[in-house]
C-alpha cells in the first residue's frame, strides 16, 4: 500500500511480537515496519519517537496509547492494532475524535486465558504452590490429617464477575467439578448463562454467598477498585479469591489486609498493579496468596494466532479492507 507520494505506509511495532504475525506483515509487502526489536516494553521517549509519521501502530497492552502519543504519530495514523483483547490501555475517547481505527483479539485467547484461571483457582484452593515447596524444603515430615487442607469446587458455589467470553468459558470449566451453584453478576443478564445454569445476582449477593469469586470483566471506570475492603469483608472467611481480569479492579492494600487477617482464605492473582509487582511487594509474603506473571493467555498456539491476527488487523486498517476483529465503538 503506496501513500499519495508512492511511499510504502509506516507502521510501527512497539515489540517483538510472534514469528506468525511478521510473517503475514512481510508477505504482504504494502508497509515499511520499524519495531522496537526487543522482547521488552519500549520507553515512552522512543515510543514517541518510533511512531512519528506512522499510519499504523500495532502496540502491546503495556503501552500506553493516550493523546501524547497520538499527537506524536500525527495525521497520517489510520489504525491501532493491539495484541490482546483487553483495551483499557488505549484512550479510545481521543482515538475515536480522531477516526482512528482499532483492531484487537478476541476470542482466540478465550479458552486459554479460561483454562489458566481454573489451574489458578485450584492451585490456589488447593494450596499447589505450598505444598511444593514444602516437598522441596524438607517440611514434608509424614502424611498428616489436617496438613495442607484446602477447599474443593464439588458442591460449592462459583460467582463469576463478568460472565463475557472467558468468564462463560470459566463458567463451563468448572461446572464439570459439580459445582452446586454458578452465580454471575455484570451490567445485564445474560440468555446463554442457561447452559451453566447461571444465576444473574447483585454484586453483594455474589460476594456473600460465594465459595469461590472469579473476576473476568473488564477494566472500566467503573470496574477500577471494585475489589476492595467492602468488598472482602463481605466475603466468607473461606472465601478463595481470583482475578485474571485486569490488576487494578482490585484494591491491593485491602486484599492484603483481607489475607493476612483471617478474612478471606485465600487469593490467586494473574494480574496485578503495577506488572511486574516488585519483588519486595507485601502479597509475595503471603503463603495463601498465589501470584502468577500475567500468563492468561499464554499457550505457543495462543500467542501465534494473537500475532497473526493482530497483524491482519492492522493491514486491514491501512488497506481500507476487512478487518477481522474491528473493535466497534
Ligand atoms: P468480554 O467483553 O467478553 O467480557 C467482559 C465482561 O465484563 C462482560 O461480561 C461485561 O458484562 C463485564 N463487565 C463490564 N462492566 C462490568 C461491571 N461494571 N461489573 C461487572 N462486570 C462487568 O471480554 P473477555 O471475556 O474477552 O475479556 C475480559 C477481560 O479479561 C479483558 O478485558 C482483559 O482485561 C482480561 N484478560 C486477561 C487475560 C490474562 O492474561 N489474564 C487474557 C485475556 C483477557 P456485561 O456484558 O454485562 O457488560
Ligand atoms: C489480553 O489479551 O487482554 C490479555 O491480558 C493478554 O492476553
Amino acid at each position: 500500500m503506496q501513500t499519495a507520494a508512492g511511499k510504502l505506509m509506516k507502521v510501527f511495532l512497539t515489540r517483538r511480537i510472534p514469528p506468525e504475525g511478521m510473517k503475514i506483515l512481510s508477505a504482504a509487502g504494502v508497509c515499511e515496519v520499524s519495531q522496537w526489536d526487543s522482547d521488552e516494553p519500549v520507553q515512552r521517549a522512543d515510543l514517541l519517537k518510533g511512531v512519528q509519521g506512522a499510519h499504523g501502530l500495532l502496540c502491546l497492552l503495556s503501552d500506553k496509547i493516550d493523546a501524547e502519543v497520538l499527537d506524536a504519530a500525527g495525521p497520517n495514523l489510520k489504525v491501532i492494532s493491539t495484541l490482546s483483547v483487553g483495551y483499557d490501555h488505549l484512550a479510545i475517547d481521543e482515538i475515536k475524535k480522531r477516526g482512528i481505527l482499532v483492531g484487537y483479539t478476541p476470542d482466540v485467547l478465550t479458552d486459554a486465558t479460561a483454562e489458566l484461571t481454573v489451574a489458578l483457582l485450584l492451585a490456589t484452593a488447593r494450596r499447589l504452590p505450598e505444598g511444593v515447596e514444602e516437598v522441596k524444603n524438607g517440611g514434608w515430615s509424614s502424611w498428616k490429617p489436617l496438613w495442607l487442607c484446602g477447599y474443593g469446587l464439588s458442591g460449592s458455589t462459583v460467582g463469576v464477575i463478568g460472565l463475557g467470553r472467558i468468564g462463560m468459558a470459566i463458567a463451563r470449566r468448572v461446572m464439570p467439578f459439580v459445582v452446586k451453584r454458578l452465580l454471575y453478576s455484570g451490567r445485564t443478564a445474560k440468555d446463554y448463562a442457561a447452559e451453566v445454569n447461571g444465576e444473574y445476582v447483585p454484586l453483594d449477593t455474589l460476594v456473600s454467598e460465594s465459595d469461590f469469586i472469579v473476576v473476568s470483566c473488564s477494566l472500566t471506570p467503573e470496574t477500577q477498585g471494585m475489589c476492595d475492603k467492602a468488598f472482602f469483608s463481605k466475603m466468607k472467611n473461606t472465601g478463595v479469591f481470583v482475578n485474571s481480569s485486569r490488576g487494578t479492579v482490585v484494591n491491593q492494600e485491602d486484599l492484603y489486609e483481607a489475607l493476612s487477617s483471617g478474612q478471606i482464605a485465600s487469593a490467586g492473582l494473574d494480574v496485578t498493579t503495577p506488572e511486574p509487582l516488585p519483588t519486595n511487594h507485601p502479597l509475595l509474603t503471603l503463603k495463601n496468596c498465589v501470584v502468577l506473571p500475567h500468563i492468561g493467555s499464554a499457550t505457543y498456539s495462543t500467542r501465534g494466532i494473537m500475532g497473526a491476527l493482530s497483524a491482519q488487523n492492522l493491514l486491514g486498517g491501512l488497506q481500507g479492507t476487512d478487518m477481522p476483529s474491528e473493535l466497534t465503538f
